[in-house]
């Protein structure tokens, strides 16, 4: 599972090592009930991509994520790392095996301070009941100073923006050393600012050797950020797309039917 990850126009250089994971989801099915939300899907996460699950409102992009990170058992297929099928029992698997999920609502406690959150998200206890803030404090200003996060470790989160609690939720899974970062609708509570801070963000990560699984229906974001393209429809893989694509193909492709966008752009809202 430790590779080197160089990155190209650097020279080897041993502290620049991280371990890079190849994330597998093969023959994924997930039924709640009658309802078939996710129907065989197959997706190859590559090391370092920013690899997006386009598809509209009830495709089944949140339940295929909530498998990956271990939430939810599928009824069939298997998930794959470096080749080599994994079981997740619960989120703790899927953290120890490198995987973390900033969720579509954030799951911060907005009393406590940034610290205190990323160290109850990450169990750094120095005796059972007792976090190991200065640790963490110190581990958020690392990361925060690498990525330019600009957060605060005594801040209380129910005192910052939207986009710095997503950073903060970010940090959480960094912290827990997440190899592949799985976002969910991320932008959705963004502003437009905000979302530009965020693809930046991504952008960093990725060239850092962290791998993303954006969740979006928006193609602009899309479009700017993937590196790979897997479009779901009803709880099915319909096909990949490339972000070189037009946004008609790609909202085509997403919707299953002809869409006319006029001067080839989206609507807001796509
Ligand atoms: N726990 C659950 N129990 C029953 N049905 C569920 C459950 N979770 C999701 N579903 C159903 O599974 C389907 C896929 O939902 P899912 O939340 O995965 O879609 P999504 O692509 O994430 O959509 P959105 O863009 O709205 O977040 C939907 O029909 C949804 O109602
Ligand atoms: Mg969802």
């Amino acid at each position: 599972m430790l590779q080197p990850h160089i990155p190209s126009g650097s020279c080897p250089d041993a502290s620049r090592l991280v371990r890079v994971l190849k994330l597998e989801l093969r023959g994924i099915t997930k039924r709640f009930g009658s309802l078939l939300a996710n129907d065989h899907i197959d997706v190859v996460v590559e090391p370092g991509q920013i690899h997006c699950l386009l598809g509209e409102n009830g495709a089944g992009k949140s339940t295929l994520m909530n498998v990956l990170y271990g939430l939810y058992e599928p009824s069939e297929g298997e998930i794959l790392i470096d080749d080599k099928p994994v079981f997740f029992r619960g989120p703790g698997d899927a953290m120890a095996a490198g995987i973390g999920m900033v969720h579509q609502h954030f799951m911060l406690v907005p009393v406590f301070t940034v610290a205190e959150n990323v160290a109850l998200g990450a169990e750094t206890t120095k005796a059972v009941g007792f976090l190991n803030l200065e640790d963490t404090r110190r581990k958020i200003k690392e990361i925060s100073d690498r990525y330019g996060f600009a957060v605060d470790p005594d801040a209380l989160v129910e005192d910052l923006p939207v986009g710095v609690q997503q950073r903060v939720e970010i940090i959480k899974a960094l912290v827990r050393d997440a190899r592949v970062l799985i976002l969910d609708e991320p932008t959705a509570v963004l502003t437009p600012q905000e979302t530009d801070e965020l693809l930046d963000i991504m952008r960093q990560l990725k060239s850092g050797g962290t791998s993303i699984v954006f969740i979006s229906h928006k193609l602009r974001e899309v479009k700017a950020v993937s590196d790979t393209i897997t479009v779901i429809r009803r709880g099915k893989v319909v096909g990949s797309a490339d972000p070189g694509d037009s946004t008609t193909a790609l909202a085509s492709m997403m919707v299953g039917r002809a869409v006319s966008l006029t001067l080839d752009k989206a609507p807001p809202n796509l």
